[in-house]
């Protein structure tokens, strides 16, 4: 067996998976956020690790098997979190989140000093949710605690040292520091230098399937494991979330839809898309991984749930939405109800329903809005097509995978066939695969990922609607640069 680990945002999600892919048993532990102050979002690293104890504990118990059985762990985590240690590797404060937004004067001075030269060494633009915001946000603001610094970690990373006692930081992970030089795999001295950051906090990097230690003999026995249970060093979630939905090939895509959304796609080179979608190291060796974000996908929807329908369910939402057409009768709605990212990194802008009828009802309004959702993520694909990166297979997972006509309106407005899994355990199988690729069940994370990864249905196009939403998606992307100025 092995075990995948997911150090999620609220909760941390542990997988026991056999050797051909079945999963035997999965347990959850949540953890709160700590918000301080509007924008503020920390968690204290040593929950995580409590948690992950009790949740492993948990499913040893109940699967009754010999600890000895399970030969590998791995893990998935939560990105950009800043965690820091002092030369005891105490945890000195808590951990600054990726969905905490206290660092927009920070990203300014970034994007002023580099300029340019930030594109070209890690591949994105300076945001917020990145950890080298974080850190300057320290250095000025918490002075005495930036001097205690003796090493910076990522969430998972944090757990796996608690885990072996060894200091690691992951590419997939790293390249979501904003301190990467990306295509060289190396921290960055031109960044380091022009903060005057001292090298030497940037922990030793290691690939994902990079054997990192054995579990520590007091933490294996709380957790019912051995110490012969060897550690591999994992993924940032989204790229665990990629293995875990097999988009291993430049031809695939993932479409994950949750609080938020996003659509990520492989990559073989290090391109440059000038900072309008993401761009990390894969959990491939020498691969990448690009991504955009919606900010309010599944929020949307749950905000016009709580509005509008706070007594029917999501099935009945469904249901409503069935019985409008493609197109939801020229209603158009776009999910910045928080702000959005790709391709618009606007924390400002706000939502809207445009075209509303004296013939629309509420069935119209809830198809608008799955729509909406899907057209914001369709601008991510658009992004590839620009580039001629040609994507024939898109893979949905979340909320989007949950409905029969959510998957066609993606099919329709991708206009590419769209696959739903066997199963859905997003990035906890990842670090599953990650494990088993680690131990050499199998040669690559792709033989794993095709062992593991199973197919429920494929949904294709439908030729009208797809002629409906192109005309549509026209109108959709002239919303923001309408809109941006009211806001
Ligand atoms: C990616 C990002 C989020 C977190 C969630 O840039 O900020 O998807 O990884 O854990």
């Amino acid at each position: 067996y092995v075990l995948g680990i997911d150090l999620g945002t609220s909760s941390v999600k542990v997988i026991l998976v056999q050797k051909d892919g079945a999963i035997v048993s999965s347990s959850t532990k949540e953890y709160p956020l700590i918000n301080k102050q509007p924008g503020y979002s920390e968690q204290d690293p040593l929950v995580w690790v409590a948690q992950t104890i009790k949740a492993t504990k948990e499913i040893i118990e109940r699967c009754d098997i010999n600890p000895g059985q399970i030969e590998g762990l791995s893990f998935s985590g939560q990105m950009h979190g800043l965690v820091l240690l002092d030369e005891n590797n105490n945890v000195l404060r808590p951990a600054i989140l990726w969905n905490d937004t206290r660092t927009s004067r920070q990203c300014s001075e970034i994007t002023d000093r580099l300029g340019e030269q930030l594109l070209d060494i890690t591949r994105n633009k300076a945001l917020e949710g990145f950890t080298l915001p974080k850190l300057l946000w320290v250095k000025e603001n918490e002075p005495d605690i930036y001097k205690k610094i003796h090493k910076i970690l990522l969430p998972k990373d944090y757990l796996r040292f608690r885990l072996t006692g060894n200091i690691q930081m992951e590419y997939s992970d790293a390249a979501g520091t904003l301190m990467l030089d990306i295509a060289n795999k190396c921290w960055s001295q031109e960044i380091l230098n022009a903060f005057n950051i001292n090298p030497s906090i940037c922990p030793e990097l290691v690939e994902s399937t990079d054997f990192t230690g054995y579990v520590l003999p007091d933490i294996a026995e709380k957790m019912n494991l051995t110490s012969r249970t060897k550690v591999f060093a994992g993924g940032a979630d989204n790229a665990c979330g990629a293995l875990g939905a097999n988009i291993l090939s430049e031809d695939k895509a993932m479409s994950s839809i949750g609080t938020s959304g996003v659509l990520l796609s492989f990559e073989d080179e290090a391109v440059d898309y000038s900072g309008t979608i993401h761009f990390f190291n894969h959990s491939v060796p020498n691969a990448y991984y690009s991504m955009g974000v919606t900010l309010a996908a599944g929020h949307s929807l749950n905000w016009l749930k709580n509005t509008f329908f706070e007594n029917e369910s999501f099935e009945d939402m469904m249901a409503y939405a069935e019985q409008s057409k493609a197109g939801s009768k020229g209603l158009l709605f776009t999910p910045y109800i928080v702000g959005e990212r790709t391709p618009h990194p606007d924390a400002k802008i706000r939502g809207s329903f445009i075209g509303i009828d004296a013939g629309h009802s509420k069935k119209d309004f809830v198809r608008a809005v799955l729509e909406g959702i899907t057209f914001s993520l369709n601008e991510t694909l658009e992004e590839y097509k620009k580039r001629n990166k040609q994507i024939d297979t898109i893979v949905s997972i979340g909320g989007g995978a949950k409905s029969d006509l959510w998957l066609q309106i993606q099919a329709d407005i991708f206009n590419t066939k769209v696959i739903k899994l066997a199963t859905e355990e997003g990035p906890s199988l990842g670090a599953a695969i990650i494990a088993a690729t680690g131990l050499d069940w199998y040669p690559t994370v792709q033989d794993c990922a095709n062992a593991f990864v199973k197919v429920d249905k494929v949904v294709y196009p439908d030729t009208k609607n797809v002629e409906t939403y192109r005309k549509l998606f026209k109108i959709y992307k002239e919303i923001y640069p309408s809109t941006a100025s009211i806001n």
